[in-house]
């Protein structure tokens, strides 16, 4: 099925979302799935007008008959985030879900970084997040997306301060959903930890994906697949989620090595999915050790004749 038309099951339907850094790539998909998929009014949040190619696309979308629409608002700044959030509540009389997917990489090697560097990266994501959960305030919602990156868990060279703001938005989800429990906010959270995404536009360079591919076997993910892991975290109960595409056991390993666990892992990809079932355990007889051929216990070291 083609990602865009796929029924988008979790975020109820004709819910009015608003997706900051809506005119990028994954904001895009986002976009179309939810506008096509499940009649959502979408509003895309961003710093700059959509340029020829954005507005054909927007035009495009809107005669098919998706409510879609864009404003321009730096979230980074939270006088901009009050005021779109007002304008978004004005026109369409609330706001039922957000997806904050705004971000910007400059990557470089750490000593070479300066505070702008940093600004430029924190800014968008972090105080983002932040600037767009202050805005919500405790306001009805029915859920709180943010889009992270596995950078966050597992590092990458070179992407020091996109790793960390990452981590925060993760962290940010485990505080905000610890405020909805005691009732200062409304709607569920999630952080998603992305892979590489096909058509994302946070993109590496051919270089840098050959090494993921061969140091963690990871492997870009489809927009498809992208899509359904996202159907999927949402109808479950995670706060957090890392989602991987590529050779399974070499990522788990990976993941062993460098992560501290993503509060849950998800195999997204043609092959894995949807995940197999686990096969119930049966109990395990004791089993005598196995002996090789020569009559010694496998694995044991010979041993030495009694003096
Ligand atoms: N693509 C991937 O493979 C991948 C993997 C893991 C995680 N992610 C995360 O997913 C998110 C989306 O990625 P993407 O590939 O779609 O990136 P993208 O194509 O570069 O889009 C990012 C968007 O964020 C907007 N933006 C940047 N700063 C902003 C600000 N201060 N206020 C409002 N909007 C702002 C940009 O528009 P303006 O410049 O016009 O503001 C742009 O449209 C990012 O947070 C990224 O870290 C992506």
């Amino acid at each position: 099925m083609p990602a865009a038309t796929m029924p988008a099951a979790a975020l109820r339907s004709g819910a009015v979302t608003v997706i900051s850094g809506g005119l990028g790539g994954l904001g895009r998909i986002f976009a179309e799935h939810l506008a096509l998929g499940s009649g959502a009014t979408v509003v895309l949040l961003g710093r700059s007008d959509p340029d020829a190619e954005r507005r054909f696309w927007l035009e495009e979308l809107r005669g098919r008959g998706a409510s879609i629409h864009h404003l321009k608002a730096d979230v980074a700044d939270p006088v901009q985030t009050v005021a779109a959030v007002a304008e978004v509540r004005r026109r369409f009389g609330r706001i039922d879900g957000v997806l904050h997917a705004a971000g910007v990489v400059r990557d470089g090697s750490l000593l070479s970084r300066t505070e702008e560097d940093v600004a430029a990266v924190f800014g968008p994501k972090a105080l983002g997040a932040v600037n767009l959960d202050a805005a919500i305030g405790e306001a009805p919602l029915d859920v709180f997306v943010l889009f992270s990156s596995l950078a966050g868990q597992a590092g990458n060279r070179g992407q020091a301060a996109y790793a960390f703001a990452n981590r925060f938005l993760d962290g940010f989800a485990d505080w905000r959903e610890e405020q909805r429990r005691q009732g200062r906010r409304r709607g569920r959270t999630l952080s998603l930890s992305w892979p590489l995404w096909d058509g994302g536009g946070i993109a590496v360079t051919p270089a840098a994906r050959a090494q993921l591919a061969r140091e963690a076997g990871l492997a870009p993910m489809s927009g498809e697949d992208g899509l359904r892991a996202f159907e999927a975290a949402l109808a479950s109960a995670s706060v957090r989620r890392a989602v991987l595409t590529g050779d399974a056991a070499r990522l788990r390993a990976f993941l062993d090595r460098v992560g501290d666990g993503a509060g849950g892992i998800v195999m997204a990809g043609k092959r894995r999915w949807p995940p197999r079932p686990p096969r119930p355990q049966r109990p395990r007889r004791r089993s005598a050790p196995r002996m090789s051929g020569n009559g010694r216990r496998r694995g044991c070291a010979p041993s030495s004749p009694r003096r």
